[in-house]
C-alpha cells in the first residue's frame, strides 16, 4: 500500500460554506483520507451545520469516504436519511438521551461502519455495553462544537490507548479516531497512542496554508510517534506492510477470502477505500502480507479476473433491478 498506518480525516467544518462542494474537490486534491462531517443540530452543541441534504449533495463531488460525526440529541430518528444520503461509516454521541444500540445496529445492517464518539469529559466506560457494535470510537480531544479550538493533550493521553484496547475483540478494521486540535503540533503525539484516523479541521483551511504540506506533514509524523511508541507492545494491524491483492463487493470479498485462506494464506478484510457500489457500500479490500503477495497472485490471478467480471455484472444488475445506481457521478 505504500503509505503508513496513520490516515488524514478533513473536516470541512472551517471550510467556505459557500463552497462546500470545492471544499471536498481541494481536499482530495491535496491528498486527504476521508472528508468528516460535522452534523450539529443547534441543541445537542451550540452550533448549527448542515444535515443529510447537503451530505447527498457532497456525495456526488468525490470519491472519498464519507465520515459522517452526527452531533444531535435524535440520531436515532434520522439515521435513514443519513444512511441514504451515501455516508460510509456514521459516527454519534453516547451522551444522547435516547438508546444507542438500534441505532448502531441500524448503520450497521446497511452495511456501514457504526461509531459513538465521546466528549471529553465522558468517560470510555460508558461505552462498553455497546463493544460488540462498534467499528469506530471517535475520542473528542475538544468540546464539540465549534473548529479551532485547542488540544486538550491528557485526554488524549487517556483515552487513545483505552480505546484501542475497547476494541481489540475485533480482528480487522475497527478505528481509532482522534477528533479536535489535530495539526503538526500534536500529530505525533495522537500517532505515538496508536489512532488510526487524525481528524483535522481549522489546520487544513488556514489562509496561506499548502494543505497537501499540511496533510502529508501531519500523516507523517503521526507515522513516526507511531514508530517511536511501538503502542505501548501491541502493535495494531501494520499495514504498510500488507498489499491489497483485491477490491471486491462484501459477499464477493468473503468468498475470495475463504479461498484464499484456504491455501494456507493469511487475509485481511478491510472495509476499503475503494469503489463505491450502485447499493451504496463500499468494495472490501482483501490485503495478503507482502512476503507472499507473489505467491497469492500466482495462485489467485486468473480466479481474481473471473471475480472482478462476476462484480461487474453483479453491479449492472444491480442498476438494472433497482432504477438508478445510489451515488450519482461526480461532477
Ligand atoms: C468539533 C468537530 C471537529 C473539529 C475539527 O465539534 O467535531 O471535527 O471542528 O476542527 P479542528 O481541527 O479545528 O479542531
Ligand atoms: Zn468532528
Amino acid at each position: 500500500m505504500g503509505k503508513g498506518r496513520a490516515r488524514v480525516a478533513a473536516s470541512i467544518l472551517d471550510a467556505d460554506f459557500a463552497n462546500l462542494g470545492y471544499a471536498v474537490k481541494r481536499a482530495e486534491r491535496a491528498g486527504v483520507d476521508r472528508i468528516h462531517l460535522d452534523v450539529m443540530d443547534g441543541h445537542f452543541v451550540p452550533n448549527l451545520t448542515f444535515g443529510p441534504r447537503m451530505i447527498k449533495a457532497l456525495r456526488g463531488r468525490t470519491e472519498l469516504p464519507l465520515d459522517a460525526h452526527l452531533m444531535i440529541d435524535e440520531p436515532g430518528r434520522h439515521i435513514g436519511e443519513y444512511l441514504d444520503a451515501g455516508c460510509d461509516s456514521v459516527t454519534f454521541h453516547v451522551e444522547i438521551g435516547e438508546p444507542i444500540a438500534p441505532t448502531l445496529e441500524a448503520i450497521r445492517a446497511a452495511g456501514r461502519a457504526a461509531g459513538l464518539a465521546v466528549k471529553p469529559r465522558t468517560p470510555l466506560s460508558e461505552l462498553e455495553p455497546y463493544r460488540e457494535l462498534l467499528d469506530i470510537v471517535m475520542v473528542m480531544t475538544v468540546e464539540p462544537g465549534f473548529g479551532g479550538q485547542s488540544f486538550m493533550k491528557e485526554v488524549a493521553r487517556d483515552k487513545l490507548l483505552p480505546a484501542r484496547e475497547l476494541l481489540s475483540h475485533k480482528a480487522f478494521g475497527a478505528e481509532v479516531h482522534v477528533d479536535g486540535g489535530i495539526n503538526r503540533e500534536t500529530a505525533e503525539f495522537v500517532g505515538a497512542q496508536a489512532v488510526d484516523i487524525l481528524v483535522v479541521g481549522s489546520a487544513l483551511w488556514t489562509k496561506g496554508h499548502d494543505m497537501g504540506r499540511e496533510v502529508r506533514l501531519v500523516r507523517a509524523l503521526a507515522d513516526e510517534g507511531f514508530q517511536y511508541q511501538l503502542n505501548g507492545g501491541r502493535p495494531p494491524i501494520p499495514r504498510d506492510r500488507w498489499s491489497t491483492f483485491t477490491s471486491l463487493p462484501k459477499h464477493l470479498a468473503k468468498r475470495a477470502m475463504d479461498e484464499i485462506e484456504a491455501g494456507g494464506i493469511p487475509v485481511i478484510m478491510l472495509r476499503g477505500d475503494g469503489q463505491i457500489n450502485p447499493d451504496g457500500v463500499r468494495d472490501y479490500e482483501l490485503l495478503v502480507p507482502m512476503s507472499v503477495e507473489s505467491l497469492t497472485v500466482e495462485r489467485h490471478a486468473e480466479a481474481r479476473d473471473a471475480w472482478l467480471a462476476e462484480a461487474d455484472a453483479w453491479r449492472a444488475a444491480w442498476v438494472r433491478d433497482h432504477g438508478t445506481a445510489h451515488a450519482p457521478e461526480p461532477g
